[in-house]
């Protein structure tokens, strides 16, 4: 059996000095149903977390609002202290009033208090990527940035992202502070996010395209995706993987499992070198 290892995913520097292998882990789905309350087979996600590093992967991405709380608990549980280089990618700005319920809330209280309760569960002083998930059209931008850029005044966030964000709003909050990642839903069933990908890339933003694995009708016999998939006797969802990694240098796909057996599947896409007449044959 081929060697599993993020490193064959390549390299991307967050920030410019937080180096990381381009295929990272989404620690969503290590929670309940609903991302609620804690996960069916807790012990089997603690397993998750270590084989993702064993593997190799050193950036991990949560939020506070992951159960609430109940991924970044996880991630401490299994990780910390946590190994060299590690990188753990944080968000605030929604809140959980229920199963599958994400109120947007964007105050700056509310958000200093998130901050302050991931720091305590992940047992850090300054979080290394700290992401806005999303940004609250209820808060002047002003105030909403403004905030933000205290944080990392305060040393308590190196570096910030953003999710589900426009071009407009990324050069907006560049305002107020560097800019270096965003995390928008991007994947082969639904590129609609394609300008701000391409925005990324001329500024060297990193780009976190969430739910990567989704392939939608493409995975359908007889597509151009399934006689790839073939050809490497992968899955469909493995050369999505494959295809991400391709598409773009800043691309830095999270895909997010409960299961080591998925967890070590999507390593493997990442092993994939598409050819270029296969990349484009697919979307
Ligand atoms: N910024 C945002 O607004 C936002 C929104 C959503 C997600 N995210 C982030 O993005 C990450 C990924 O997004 P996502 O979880 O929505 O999508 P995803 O990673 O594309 O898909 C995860 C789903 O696929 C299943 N799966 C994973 N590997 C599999 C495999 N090899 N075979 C079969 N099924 C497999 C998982 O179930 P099993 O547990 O059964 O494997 C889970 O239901 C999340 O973990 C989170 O960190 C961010």
């Amino acid at each position: 059996m081929e060697t599993l290892s993020a490193a064959k995913s390549g390299t991307f520097e967050i920030g410019g000095d937080l180096p990381v292998y381009r295929l990272g882990f989404g620690a969503m789905r290590i929670t309940g149903e609903g991302i609620w309350g804690p996960p069916a087979d807790k012990k089997e996600c603690l397993a998750v977390l270590r084989r993702a590093v064993e593997l190799g992967i050193n950036l991990i991405d949560t939020a506070e609002s992951y159960g609430p709380h109940v991924s970044e608990e996880l991630i401490a549980e299994a990780l910390h202290p946590y190994p060299n280089g590690l990188v753990i990618a944080t968000k605030g700005g929604l809140d959980r009033t229920g199963p599958n319920e994400w109120p947007v809330d964007g105050r700056p209280e509310r958000l200093r208090e998130e901050l302050e309760g991931s720091l305590r569960r992940l047992k850090l002083e300054r979080i290394d990527l700290w992401q806005l998930h999303r940004i609250d059209d209820k808060v002047p931008e002003e105030k909403l940035f403004g905030a933000i850029r205290e944080f990392q005044q305060e040393g308590k966030v190196r570096h910030i992202g953003l999710s589900e964000v426009t071009v407009a709003q990324i050069e907006r909050a560049r305002r107020f502070f560097p800019v270096v990642s965003v995390q928008n839903r991007y994947n082969l069933a639904d590129l609609e996010w394609e300008n701000v990908l391409e925005h990324c890339e001329r500024e060297n933003i990193g780009f976190i395209p969430w739910f990567p694995l989704a392939t939608g009708a493409l995975a359908k016999e007889g597509g151009a995706l399934t006689a790839v998939a073939r050809a490497h006797r992968a899955a469909p969802s493995q050369i999505a993987l494959a295809w991400l990694l391709h598409r773009s240098p800043v691309m830095l796909p999270i895909p997010g499992t409960s299961k080591v057996k998925h967890l070590e599947e999507n390593m493997a896409g990442a092993g994939i070198d598409l050819s270029e007449e296969e990349f484009e044959s697919i979307a």
